[in-house]
Formats: structure tokens, C-alpha cells, sequence
């Protein structure tokens, strides 16, 4: 009998199409080039949808993120179009939190109010940054005012529960500049803040011609701590590395990422997770241990395995979905690779997201969500707390002030002795 207790459910909807990419982004976007394929891909996302819908059936799905890539190339008709299957397919909870994610350069006058009447109640809008020359150099396709007239568009929609997207450590930019940034943010009114530092990814145009005037590391420590306490003095709580929010608005959707929530996956790229608790098995359900599948769950006392193709029941398992990267292909076949997540790999994967939290987590959370028990990673939790990098409060275990700093050295103490380079996460602590 496994301890896993299924967490709640989110739906990540990938929408892969940008205007421009942009030099420094590594997210699974592509230049627009000519027509929008907007039937074709709905479709595939449809599919999609009602292929993955019956693994999580009976369970309701307390909030939608449309990211991208830019879903606000896509006009309201086709978000209503795909949130309409979304709710065919899958329950959604009555207070359910639906985001989408919007490029100032892409918004028409009038836009945000028919996303609104689609069923889009917050919004994330990517500001990055308040000066026309670093817009410029981060090869970003709107102005300052661009932004501006986007958040009076939220105001004016009624989508006043919006998040603004900011980056700093930026070519050319010091401390005052990064500031004057949160203070542009700040007079938008938005109720949520992403600040983001400015990350080589590997493949980008950035990481192949680094520009030349990036701030030291120290200047981008600097930035944060002084942009930090201007947002806490605004009323800003920051919750996360990279997130700030007015009381009782921080973002659902991520919230259930970083405390190990389950998630589908739909769209070109899209990651899902899901748990499948214990099955109620009976003797009809299994078959012999040869089996050659995907998922191949553990083997019972009998020698016996759960029939692997169906996930409902595979005992304990957390399964990780992985959709074709590629548009093209994925809307010739929208069907998700699996991959059971092993024990082995299971504490990691909890650490790398929830220790991202300021609060950190309860420790019966790691127990209900990674189907382990505590004294698996005792002994690396203990020498942490040695190190003062973690610190515990009764049953909650978080990252001090310091080991926020060394975040990623400190969740190599997570990862299996012999750690395999799939590549499925980085460490980068900007997402
Ligand atoms: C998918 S984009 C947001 C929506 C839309 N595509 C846009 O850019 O306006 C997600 C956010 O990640 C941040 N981001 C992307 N690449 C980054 C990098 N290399 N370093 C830091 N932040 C990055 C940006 O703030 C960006 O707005
Ligand atoms: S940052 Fe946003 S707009 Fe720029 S390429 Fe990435 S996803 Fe597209």
C-alpha cells in the first residue's frame, strides 16, 4: 500500500506561437511565420484533452494556465473554443482559476473583455521592462506604453486580478534602473509579480553572444534585495524565488506546481504529472510480468504486475506526460510519451519545486505527494539544517535566507547517487 494521496489538479495549455522569439527565451516557442494553422492546432488540443481527460476522471481541476509562446495570438473565439472543451472534458471546481498569458504587443483595444466572457479571470502580462532601450535589446516587440495601455485594457475589462512579468539583471541596467522598473510595475496596480533574473538558457541567441554589459553578480544580489523590500513595502509578499502578490493573490496554478500538484499537460511541449494512488486491482486486471510497455510498475508479492498501459492502475505511480515539441508533429499526432517517475528520482523533484516556496511545505505533504516516508531523506535534510541552508518549525521544513542563495547547490543533496542527464529539469532558478 503506497502513501501517495492525489494532490490537487491544475491543466497546463501550451500555445506555441510568438510574434518574435526573443534572444534570451529557451521556452518552447517559434516565430510566427505566415498564417496562424489556429483550426489545426485547436483541434490537436482537443484531442489532446479527451485522450488525457479519463486519467483524471472524478477529479476536479482547480485551476487552467494558457501559456506560451503567446496565447493572446490566438482571438477570444478560439480560447473560448478550447476552455469550452476543456470543461466538456474535465470538472472544473466552482472557484476555478484561469490564466492566460499575454504579450502587451499582441492586444487589441476591446480583447481582454472577450477573453473575459471566454472564461479568463487573470491574466499574465509580459512587461520585462519599463525602458524603451532594454525593450529594445531584449528584442521585445512593444513600448513601455504598449504595457501601459494593455493594464489600463485589464482595468478597464474588469481582469483586475493580473500579474505583470518583469525581468532585472538586464544589459546596462543598475540598481535605480531596475527599481524605476517595480515602481512602473507597481503604478499598473497588478495584485501579482513575477521578477525574474535575466538567465543564459543554453541554445538561445543570448547564451551564444552574451551581451556585453550584463551587471556582476553582486549589482543582481543587490537588485534583489532592493526591489524585494519596495515590493514588501507596496504590500507585495514574495512567496516564491521569483513571486510576489498582494495578500490572497498569489497564483493558484504555480502554487500547485511548487507543492508537487498534478497537472495535464496539453499542447506542443506541454509537461504532465500525474499521481495514480493505489488501485482497487482485481485479479481480472493483471497480467503476467513480461509485458513489454511504457509503464512498468513495480511487481506484486505474486509476481504480478498492474496492466501498464492503463494508468488507472498502476500501483502507487507518479507518471510524467511529455507531448511532441514540435508543432507540426504534434498536431499530426497529439499523443503524450510516459514515463513512470521513479522512487529513486521522486525526493528531488518534490525538493527542486517546493523548497522554491518561502513557507517550504509540511513534511506529511512530502509523505502524501512522493508516496515516501521522512526517513528517506533524513539524513540530507539533517546535514542542511547543520549547514543552516534549511530550517524547520514543527512540522514545516524551509530554505533559510542563505540557502535561497545557494538554491541549487543545495538541491544536489537530492538528487540519486548516480544521476542520469535527461534533461527533463534544469536548475535555473528563474522559470
Ligand atoms: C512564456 S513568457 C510570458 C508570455 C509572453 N510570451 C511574453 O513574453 O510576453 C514567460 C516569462 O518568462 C520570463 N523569461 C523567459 N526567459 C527568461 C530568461 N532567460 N531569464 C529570465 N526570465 C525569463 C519572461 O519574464 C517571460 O515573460
Ligand atoms: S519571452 Fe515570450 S514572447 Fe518572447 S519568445 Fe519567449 S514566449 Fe515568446
Amino acid at each position: 500500500m503506497s502513501r501517495l494521496v492525489p494532490p490537487p489538479l491544475s491543466l497546463y495549455l501550451h500555445f506555441p506561437w510568438c510574434v518574435r522569439k526573443c534572444p534570451y527565451c529557451d521556452f518552447n516557442s517559434y516565430a510566427l511565420n505566415g498564417q496562424l494553422q489556429e483550426a489545426a492546432y485547436l483541434e490537436a488540443l482537443e484531442r489532446d484533452l479527451e485522450t488525457q481527460a479519463p486519467e483524471v476522471a472524478g477529479r476536479e481541476v482547480i485551476s487552467v494556465f494558457m501559456g506560451g509562446g503567446t496565447p493572446s495570438l490566438f482571438p477570444p473565439s478560439a480560447i473560448d473554443r478550447v476552455l469550452a472543451a476543456a470543461r466538456r472534458h474535465l470538472t472544473f471546481a466552482s472557484d476555478v482559476e484561469v490564466t492566460m498569458e499575454a504579450n502587451p504587443g499582441t492586444i487589441e483595444r476591446g480583447r481582454f473583455a472577450e477573453y473575459r466572457a471566454a472564461g479568463v479571470n487573470r491574466v499574465s502580462l509580459g512587461a520585462q521592462s519599463f525602458d524603451t532601450r532594454t525593450l529594445q535589446v531584449l528584442g521585445r516587440i512593444h513600448s513601455p506604453d504598449e504595457t501601459r495601455r494593455a493594464a489600463e485594457e485589464l482595468h478597464a475589462a474588469g481582469l483586475t486580478n493580473f500579474n505583470l512579468d518583469l525581468m532585472y539583471a538586464l544589459p546596462g541596467q543598475d540598481v535605480a534602473a531596475a527599481l524605476a522598473d517595480v515602481e512602473s510595475a507597481l503604478a499598473l496596480k497588478p495584485t501579482h509579480l513575477s521578477h525574474y533574473q535575466l538567465t543564459l538558457e543554453p541554445g538561445t541567441v543570448f547564451a551564444a553572444q552574451p551581451p556585453a554589459d550584463l551587471p556582476t553578480d553582486d549589482t543582481a544580489a543587490e537588485m534583489l534585495a532592493v526591489c524585494g523590500a519596495r515590493l514588501a513595502e507596496a504590500g507585495f509578499g514574495q512567496y516564491e524565488v521569483s513571486a510576489y502578490a498582494q495578500p490572497g493573490r498569489q497564483c493558484r496554478h504555480n502554487l500547485n506546481y511548487w507543492t508537487f500538484g498534478d497537472y495535464l499537460g496539453v499542447g506542443a511541449g506541454a509537461h504532465g504529472k500525474i499521481t495514480v494512488p493505489d488501485p482497487v486491482t482485481t485479479d481480472a486486471e493483471i497480467v503476467p510480468a513480461t509485458i513489454d510497455a511504457e509503464i512498468v510498475p513495480p511487481a506484486n508479492a505474486r509476481g504480478f504486475r498492474a496492466r501498464a498501459n492503463d494508468p488507472r492502475t498502476t500501483p502507487g505511480a507518479i507518471i510524467r506526460t511529455t507531448q511532441s515539441r514540435d508543432p507540426r508533429r504534434y498536431v499530426a499526432a497529439p499523443t503524450a510519451n510516459r514515463t513512470p517517475v521513479p522512487e529513486a528520482q521522486r525526493p528531488f523533484e518534490f525538493m527542486l519545486n517546493a523548497l522554491r516556496l518561502i513557507d517550504g511545505f509540511e513534511i506529511p505533504t512530502f509523505e502524501q505527494r512522493t508516496g515516501l516516508p521522512w526517513e528517506t531523506v533524513v539524513r540530507e535534510v539533517d546535514e542542511l539544517l547543520t549547514r543552516n541552508l534549511l530550517e524547520v518549525q514543527g512540522l514545516r521544513l524551509r530554505t533559510t535566507i542563505v540557502g535561497m542563495r545557494f538554491l541549487n547547490n543545495l538541491l544536489l543533496s537530492f538528487l540519486e547517487e548516480t544521476p542520469q542527464t535527461t534533461g527533463a529539469f534544469g536548475l535555473s532558478t528563474a522559470i
